[in-house]
């Protein structure tokens, strides 16, 4: 199995640029299933998880052109097999993204249910809750679902909690509905105003998205469109975390800063001094770390996928910051491989109170999910010595080449088979 080795304690320097967004890119090929032209699309990260929703695609009939790298052409002119199998999904859980356009497009779809996920339960309640209120027919038959509506009508719906993958489920569903519905307490998260741009290219008629009420008068058939997938604003955040955590002097072109706003104030605070231009990032820590107390939450607040990138940041800032995770409930996996590093981490339910240590140690660890392994070379890059992360199948999902990135920021860092 392939490791990542480090050897940290180096500062950061130079320039990198930032890959498309896996959270948009993944809902966004779903909504290739929604019309029978092409969809064209660029600024495609080479993620695994990219991969994997394209397999998925593939298995469904949709026909997939990878002419050049970054640029896939998606055509789903006729859908055979409406199924996302549970062995699709139980590796992706974003899978749950092709329902919404199958029973949209096909009147019909099976998708299975993708079980417990390493950070939590993760239900998805929402996402059928809102089919039903549309009309689809539903029913959970040996752990898949199974929807059924000649054609979706529009709904008022109301959901009981944010949900990201729950508001662009139904936002695609709404496109091809029959009438107008209205998604209430909606995701305001960026990657859902990017799948909106690209419906919106497609034909749809939508409005409101990245405000917490989106309005959709569904259409009768959407066409073919070219859109490019906006910047990844969690590959972004990761890389400013690591240098300021290790110190250095690094700019991030091809970003979108807006889309971080509360990144940036958490960085700052942290003493690291951000100046934005353009779509550049160019973050500077020389000065002490400082701690700083962390509450994640639904878009704008403080993005849960980089909770356990600050928490390596925080492993070596000067006092105590208190962590707070509000939206999965297992996200602290990292915290018992942190304190294999050298870090003082206390958890009490779903806190974590970090007292930032002088040094870290480099040692074996294990990577446990996504954001857990951006974590866990964050701080590798600022332990002493030699760091080894081994199951970097995680980090994979969703960086692209990230080893390759931050050599070029002069960090030390290999992959071995
Ligand atoms: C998306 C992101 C993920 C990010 C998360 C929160 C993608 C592909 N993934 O995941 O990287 O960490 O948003 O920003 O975009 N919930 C329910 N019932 C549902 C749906 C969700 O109870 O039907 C709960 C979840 O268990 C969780 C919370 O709502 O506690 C938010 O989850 P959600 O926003 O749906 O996360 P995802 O869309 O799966």
């Amino acid at each position: 199995m392939e490791k990542l080795l480090i050897e940290g304690g180096r500062r950061l320097a130079g320039e990198v640029r930032v890959s498309g967004a896996k959270n948009a890119a993944l809902p966004i090929l779903c909504a290739s299933l929604l019309s029978p032209d092409p969809l064209r699309l660029t600024n495609v990260a080479r993620l695994n998880d990219v991969g994997t929703m394209q397999k998925l695609l593939a298995q469904m009939g949709v026909r997939i052109d990878a002419a050049s790298p970054g640029t896939l052409t998606l055509d789903a002119a006729s859908i055979d097999w409406p199924l996302a199998p549970y062995e699709m999904v139980k590796t992706m859980r974003a899978s749950i993204l092709a329902l919404g356009p199958l029973v949209a497009r096909c009147g019909e779809a099976r998708v299975s249910l993708p079980g417990g996920c390493a950070i939590g339960q993760r239900p998805v309640d929402q996402h059928v809750k809102g089919l039903q209120a549309m009309g689809a027919e539903i029913d959970l038959e040996s752990g898949y679902i199974a929807a059924r509506a000649a054609r979706l009508k529009g709904a008022r719906i109301v959901f009981d909690l944010v949900t990201v993958t729950g508001t662009e489920n139904l936002m695609m569903a709404a496109t091809l509905a029959d009438g107008v519905t209205t998604l209430e307490n909606a995701a305001c998260e960026p990657e859902v105003v990017d799948l909106a741009r690209c419906l919106t290219m497609m034909g749809a008629r939508i409005t409101g998205a990245g405000t917490s009420r989106i309005v959709i008068d569904g259409v009768d058939r959407l066409h073919g469109a070219e859109h490019a997938i906006m910047p990844d604003r969690i590959e972004t955040g990761t890389f400013l975390a690591a240098v300021a955590a290790a110190g250095g002097d690094a700019t991030l072109v091809g970003t979108q800063a807006d889309t971080l706003d509360a990144v940036l104030d958490k960085l700052r605070e942290a003493g690291a001094t951000v100046d934005v231009r353009g779509d550049a990032i160019r973050i500077r820590r020389d000065g002490p770390l400082k701690a700083v107390n962390i509450r994640t939450a639904p878009y704008p607040g403080f993005p849960t996928d980089m909770q356990a990138q600050m928490m390596a940041v925080a492993a070596r800032a000067d006092g105590t910051s208190v962590i707070t995770e509000t939206i999965f409930e297992n996200r602290m996996m990292h915290v018992p491989e942190l304190q294999r590093l050298g870090a003082d981490i206390e958890v009490e339910g779903n806190i974590a109170v970090v007292k930032g240590a002088p040094a870290l140690a480099g040692a074996n660890v294990m990577a446990t999910d996504l954001r857990a392994s951006a974590c866990l070379v964050i701080a590798g890059l600022v332990a002493d010595g030699e760091t080894v992360i081994d199951r970097i199948y995680h980090l994979d999902r969703g960086y692209e080449r990230i080893e390759d990135k931050l050599s070029a920021l002069g960090a030390r860092i290999r992959r071995v088979g």
